[in-house]
């Protein structure tokens, strides 16, 4: 048997319906003055920003407001909110947002927490840029509010950053950056529209088909990977026809929070690896659908090459599907593949790179971001994989 060690989040967890109410009295707990982070409009919207800032509000708590976070959120959207904590000396960082918006509150907390006057670059504190900082326990406590059921990034330990210059997406670990506090409120969750709920939703599947297979993947892991898959296959497909459908929502968002925990224990592998180099040259192309891309033909990449572990995974991954499975060979694991498609199918997530935009031109340029950004995950993978292997994957996606 395999020996492991981790350290468990201390993240405090409020999960239900109409929870956002009780936000102020946990975050006065946490901070004075806080650095409220939203997107562009989808929170104020429905409402919900109104309903934060007045539960802040009531417990006491100063607000500083910094919306407009984009998609695929880049260094200087991270360095400008950092810059703003500083100068309006807050000590808290509340994400209200999908996980955009909480990844950006977390590097934010991580620069304001490690800076004095002039704020250091998050990218200093990235792998690739060539760390040249730790993230301490200087990080100001981190509050996440999910408006998405997809990151798990309410309850991990890692904030994904793109650099435009150097066309890197990666994802930045630390145990500080557990959030303190993960609020669930299944009624944000039910304003997500069908594609949204589709793309999110593929994402947690990939995390924990991902970390199941992955060479860092243990017993602990497979426990919270097969019951979220499981999750994931029987309920997707309705939460994306019924947004209304509570049980469906809470399913979701339950299954997000077993893969954030999964990516406590194991790590993602190369779908995630190619994917975020894609988005690096691409920051329209969203995280789920180039997920949804590249995720069948690495699975048919890692059954045919893998050894007789790999297999028997992908069975039990077919198994959580509904899947009948005879015995545990080649035949039988493409079965999980099938069923991935079938579910893409479903959701209207089966699209090429090349639907998303991708340019041919690029895909040398992408090998060379994943391994430059991404190393980890790519040596997670079962199955070694070359430059050639993966320039290879990546035309695949294209198709
Ligand atoms: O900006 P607004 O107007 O709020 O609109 C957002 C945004 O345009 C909208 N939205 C979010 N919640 C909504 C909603 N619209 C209606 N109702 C709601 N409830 O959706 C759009 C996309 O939001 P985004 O935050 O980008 O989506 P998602 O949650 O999929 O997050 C993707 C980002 O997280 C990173 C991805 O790489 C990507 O940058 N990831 C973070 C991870 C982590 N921290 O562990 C792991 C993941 O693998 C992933 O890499
Ligand atoms: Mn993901």
């Amino acid at each position: 048997m395999k020996h492991y060690q981790y350290s468990l989040p201390r993240t405090n967890l409020i999960f239900g319906e109409d929870t956002l109410k009780n936000l102020g009295i946990e975050v006065k707990k946490l901070g004075k003055r806080a650095l409220l982070v939203t997107g562009t409009k989808s929170m104020e919207r429905f409402g919900f920003l109104e309903k934060t800032v007045d539960s802040l509000k009531k417990e006491g708590l100063e607000i500083v407001h910094y919306s407009g976070v984009a998609p695929n959120p880049t260094v200087e959207i991270v360095n400008y909110g950092a810059e703003k904590a500083l100068a309006n000396g807050c000590d808290v960082v509340v994400a209200l947002g999908g996980g955009s918006v909480m990844d950006t509150a977390k590097n934010i907390a991580i620069v304001a927490g490690h800076s004095e006057k002039e704020v250091v670059s998050i990218w200093e504190f990235s792998g690739p840029g060539g760390k040249t900082r730790e993230i301490t326990a200087k990080t100001l406590p981190i509050v996440a509010i999910t408006s998405t059921s997809g990151t798990g990034s309410h309850v991990n330990r890692f904030a994904v950053v793109t650099n435009e210059k150097t066309r890197e997406k990666t994802g930045i670990m630390s145990p500080f950056i557990y959030p303190r506090l993960s609020l669930t409120d299944l009624d944000i969750l039910c304003s997500m529209p069908p594609s949204l709920t589709a793309r999110t939703g593929f994402d947690v599947l990939s995390h924990v088909m991902e970390c199941f297979v992955s060479k860092e993947s243990n017993s602990l892991t497979g426990l919270h990977c097969l019951k979220a898959m499981q999750l994931v296959f029987n309920y997707l497909p309705q939460a994306y026809n019924e947004g209304n459908n509570i049980k469906t929502r809470e399913a979701m968002a339950l299954a997000d929070i077993l893969a954030g925990w999964a990516l406590t224990t194991s790590r993602v592998i190369l779908p995630h690896a190619l994917s975020h180099a894609v988005s690096a040259f691409y920051p329209k192309a969203e995280h789920g659908l180039v997920l949804a891309a590249l995720t069948p033909q690495i699975m048919r990449f890692n059954i045919d090459r893998g050894d007789e572990e790999v297999i028997e995974k992908h069975c039990e991954i077919a198994k959580m599907a509904g899947g009948r499975i005879i015995s545990s060979t080649k035949k039988e694991a493409f079965k999980s593949v099938d069923a991935v498609e079938r579910l893409l199918k479903k959701l209207k997530l089966n699209v090429t790179l090349q639907n998303l935009g991708v340019d041919e031109k690029d895909l040398e340029g992408m090998v060379e971001s994943s391994f430059a950004a991404m190393k980890g995950p790519i040596e997670a993978n079962p199955v070694s994989a070359t430059r050639k292997e993966i320039l290879h994957l990546f035309k695949r996606g294209m198709e």
